[in-house]
């Protein structure tokens, strides 16, 4: 099939390159001329594993090109998918739709007669409905739920799929688009608009309250003295809860989770349905940052000016060159804010962070990030944070002291070597 993808970020690239893997021919769309060289040259402008290698193969056969034109693209398409970005308005938390909005009308100028126009986006419920009627074109609404990182698994093999759909011709289309994912076994839900939308608004909203909820075990651990590695291990083997996401630490960030769950609040405000917990799970996770400023300032005496701090991890999550809404970089900033002299280190991150901290220290070696720091703090799991050897690492530093924001270092192995070592919701080694 002639598929079109209008925004080529995150999800529309890899959704772009993945749909061209399915076997179809697939045009790129993007406002960004910058972005459409790099993607038609096969280049790929942020971190994701395996998507190089699928754009430069589809590039190199033809299957997949980019354009900036939407003639082009109403030209071609039988399908648009509408991958553009909906972020946070900063006066009022809720989804910004302005690009959703000028896609549609875009595509509504210039579509073919009969060509299905399909939202990805993540949208306040309600919209789908909106643009169906204030356009001629079909419409359907298809969530993605795929994670920075494992993004073309995600796409090609994923959960579920959900097709938000008004008309059994449309249904029909989805299914031929992506036959090969259904062939594979992958369950397939079909809903009506608002439910196909808060699909993925209600999936975000429970995996961020469950990040939340153990970082709130986190803090109750820190003031009964338990220890929340423990607690979320034990919980965990309930499979009515399941260990995944209850992993504690400074909680969650990145372009989707954060700005997700204060759209949704928002939206069910709107419909009066006042979802206040989300408030709390947005305040939870914003009071780990918090704490891991407290504890910066006690392993320094109380404060931090003047002090050398190394932060280990820039990106929102390792396997991810992306900083928005970083834990670690609002950490890092807020220790500079107090006066420390703080350096920071990460694999993938470090020109994404330089540009956007640029008052901000940074070593592009872990050793040097190391040599002659006060105080280590752990914000990004990234593997090679983890294979750090705390004796080599001790000889390094001024003074070995360390907070483990991620909950992933082995607390007695730090000590061992001399480390003062704190976690966060995990009591102080004896
Ligand atoms: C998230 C969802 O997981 C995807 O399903 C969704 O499609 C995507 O948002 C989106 O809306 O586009 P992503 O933002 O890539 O994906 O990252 P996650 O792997 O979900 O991690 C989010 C944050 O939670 C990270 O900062 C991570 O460090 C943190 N986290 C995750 C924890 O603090 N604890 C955990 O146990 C798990």
């Amino acid at each position: 099939m002639r598929l079109t993808v209008i925004g080529t970020g995150y999800l529309g690239a890899t959704h772009a390159a993945c749909m061209a893997e399915l076997g179809h021919d697939v045009l790129g769309v993007d406002v960004d001329p910058e972005k459409v060289a790099a993607l038609s040259a096969g280049r790929v402008p942020f971190h994701e594993p395996g998507l190089p290698e699928l754009v430069a193969k589809h590039t190199a056969s033809g299957r997949l090109r980019f354009t900036t034109s939407f003639a082009e693209a109403g030209a071609f398409g039988e399908v648009h998918f509408v991958c553009v970005g909906t972020p946070q308005r900063a006066d009022s938390g809720a989804a910004d739709l302005r690009h959703v909005d000028a896609a549609f009308a875009a595509l509504a100028a210039h579509a073919a007669p009969g060509a299905l126009v399909v939202g990805k986006s993540t949208v306040p419920v309600g919209t789908a409905q909106r643009l169906a009627r204030n356009h001629a074109t079909e419409v359907a609404w298809n969530p993605e739920f795929l994670r920075e990182g494992f993004a073309v698994e995600d796409t090609l093999r994923p959960d579920r799929l959900v097709f938000g759909v008004e008309s059994a011709r449309a249904e029909t289309v989805l299914r031929a688009v992506y036959a090969p994912v259904l062939a594979a076994g992958t369950p397939l839900v079909t809903a009506d608009f608002p439910t196909a939308e808060l699909v993925k608004t209600a999936a975000n909203a429970f995996l961020a309250t469950k990040i939340s909820f153990i970082n709130a075990m986190a803090e109750v651990c820190e003031a009964a003295g338990g220890d929340v590695r423990t607690l979320a291990e034990a919980l965990g083997h309930d499979d009515r809860i399941g260990p995944k996401f209850l992993r504690a630490g400074i909680g969650f960030g990145g372009g989707c989770l954060p700005k997700d769950i204060r759209a949704f609040a928002h939206r069910a405000d709107e419909l009066g349905v006042p979802l206040t917990f989300l408030r709390e799970v947005d305040a939870i996770n914003m009071r780990r940052r918090d704490r891991v400023v407290e504890l910066a300032r006690e392993l320094c005496g109380s404060d931090v000016r003047g002090a050398r701090v190394t932060v280990l991890g820039a990106a929102f999550k390792p396997g991810s060159d992306d900083i928005r809404d970083s834990p670690a970089l609002a950490v890092a900033a807020r220790l500079r804010l107090e006066g420390a002299d703080v350096t920071v280190h990460d694999p993938e991150a470090m020109d994404n962070a330089r540009k956007a901290f640029p008052s901000l220290g940074y070593a592009l070696g872990l050793e040097d990030a190391l040599r002659g720091a006060d105080l280590v703090l752990h914000l990004t799991e990234w593997p090679q944070f983890r294979e750090i050897d705390p004796e080599r690492a001790a000889a390094l530093v001024a003074r070995p002291r360390i907070v483990d924001g991620r909950g992933v270092l082995d607390p007695d192995r730090w000590a061992a070597a001399g480390w003062r070592f704190r976690a966060l919701g995990t009591p102080a080694p004896a």
